[in-house]
């Protein structure tokens, strides 16, 4: 048996891979959010059959010089490069961004308290994810933000003072009840989700967090993982590849044709700032070899209108090829041992920067997957028409149907050319397609077909898990 086992392995390495469940993702926006809106959130999220599930805290960061600009949408300030001048955070009741005090970092390590330990309660594995958005609200990328996470802020606060001890000491409170089957528990423990340019600029910084998470974890009674989280292009933080061919997204600003990082790849010379990049690298491609446990990955697959399986790894590719720039082979670190998820997936029916215009074309849905619309639910607004009964009047919705098909194709068999361990779908505005954030009087993005397959796939793949466990 032992020697079928090793034949079989041998021949076809996928053979025995475990499907993955798609997974849910729980939004925390404000900090009053850990204590009202992650405990509905994460029972939402529970009745998808996944054992694991997703928690994105947003805190967020001020660079002086956007305090000026217009808070209206800035289609082009997703290339912008950033910087922290001051941290801060969000709470209902109170005018404006927050700066962090030793009270509010206290409060927040309590409300991450609050939310992992029912996390704990209701699932097997939690990732965590997290994020820094534009606290100046004049639409700049935490991918372009350039930071270093243990450099203190004007408050005298870092990215590991707001964000990452506040996680260690929740998680250490939450993990260490002792309650029955922690043992069996996993934490996904993401030092930041899609911020590359902090990683690939800071990468040794990087390194001293997750030794530090390590010690300050070593006692729970749970597997620990630590790990980074990239988007699919524009890794390091920087626009290092040419123009798209058009059409191009709206509203047609000088830099659509680089909007989402599908143009080639630049040499890496030619990538802006490559001296720094390159000073980085040795650091960098210690932390992604030999440091971390698992990688992630942005996942906003591209696909032409007949989408098929063959279509749903290709923004891995790119994050393959960029990684290869920098000397790093991800195939030879996967087959290290690391493992690999897509911590965000997911279409958002959208053709527009601003985040305001529908799809309606299905090739329009397949080539700006991380488009959407950003209001709350709004039937006039909605791509997929989730009111509708028929199919036939709504092209886009049949089209965002197969595009989650092929993925769940590609999730039964844990991955094609880059084997997966988790998938996370990105529960926020029209990407939402369980329904589990937004939500309006007028209705939700929930499609029932596609909730009805993503149940039925978690839970095939949670049956085979059983019979291999
Ligand atoms: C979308 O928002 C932008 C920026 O606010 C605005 O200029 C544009 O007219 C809007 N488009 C639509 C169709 O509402």
């Amino acid at each position: 048996m032992a020697l079928l086992l090793l034949l079989l392995a041998t021949a076809a390495p996928h053979a025995l891979a475990k499907a993955v469940p798609l997974s849910s993702s729980v939004m925390i926006f404000s900090n009053e959010d850990f204590d009202t809106r992650c405990p509905q959130l994460l029972q939402a999220a529970a009745t998808h059959g996944s054992n694991s599930v997703n928690i994105v805290p947003t805190f967020y960061w001020i660079d002086d010089r956007f305090r000026e600009l217009p808070r209206t949408c800035n289609p082009d300030g997703w290339a912008a490069s950033s910087k922290v001048d001051s941290y801060c955070y969000y709470q209902a009741g109170k005018e404006g961004c927050q700066p962090w005090t030793k009270k509010a970092v206290a409060e927040a390590t309590r409300g991450f308290a609050s939310c992992l330990t029912l996390a704990f309660d209701l699932f097997d594995e939690v990732l965590i994810s997290p994020h820094l958005d534009d606290g100046t609200r004049t639409s700049h990328w935490r991918n372009m933000l350039i930071f270093d996470p243990l450099s203190p802020d004007v408050n005298g606060f870092s990215y590991y003072d707001i964000m990452i001890r506040p996680i260690t000491r929740a998680a250490t409170s939450a993990l260490s009840q002792k309650r029955a089957g922690h043992k069996a528990k996993t934490f996904w423990f993401a030092m930041q989700g899609e911020m590359g340019g902090t990683v690939f600029h800071h990468p040794q910084s990087y390194i001293t967090i997750a030794s530090m998470i390590r010690a300050d974890l070593k006692r729970v009674s749970a597997t620990v993982l630590v790990g980074v989280l990239l988007n699919h292009a524009y890794l390091p933080g920087v626009v290092n590849r040419g123009p798209d061919a058009p059409p191009f997204p709206l509203p047609g600003t000088p830099l659509a044709p680089l909007s989402g990082g599908w143009g080639p790849l630049l040499p890496f010379d030619e990538w802006p700032g490559s001296a720094r990049i390159a000073a980085g690298l040795p650091a960098a491609r210690v932390l992604l070899r030999s440091v971390v446990d698992f990688m992630g990955i942005s996942n906003y697959n591209r696909a032409p209108a007949d989408v098929t399986v063959d279509d749903m790894e290709n923004a891995v590719a790119k994050y393959d090829a960029e990684l290869a720039a920098m000397g790093i082979n991800f195939l030879d670190v996967l087959k290290s041992g690391k493992k690999f998820i897509y911590n965000e997936v997911a279409i958002g029916g959208g053709v527009s920067e601003c985040g305001n215009v529908s799809a309606t074309e299905p090739w329009q849905v397949g080539r700006y997957p991380w488009m959407g619309i950003f209001s709350g639910y709004k039937k006039a607004l909605d791509p997929f028409k989730t009111f509708m009964p028929s199919d036939a009047d709504v092209p886009a919705r049949s089209y965002m149907r197969s595009w989650y098909s092929s993925l769940l194709k590609v999730l039964a068999q844990g991955g094609v050319k880059y084997p997966v361990s988790g998938s996370y779908i990105w529960n926020c505005a029209s990407w939402d397609v369980q329904g589990i954030f937004t939500r309006s009087g007028e209705g939700s993005y929930a499609d029932p077909l596609t909730v009805d397959r993503i149940q039925k796939h978690n839970a095939a793949a949670a049956a085979e898990a059983k019979r291999g466990a």
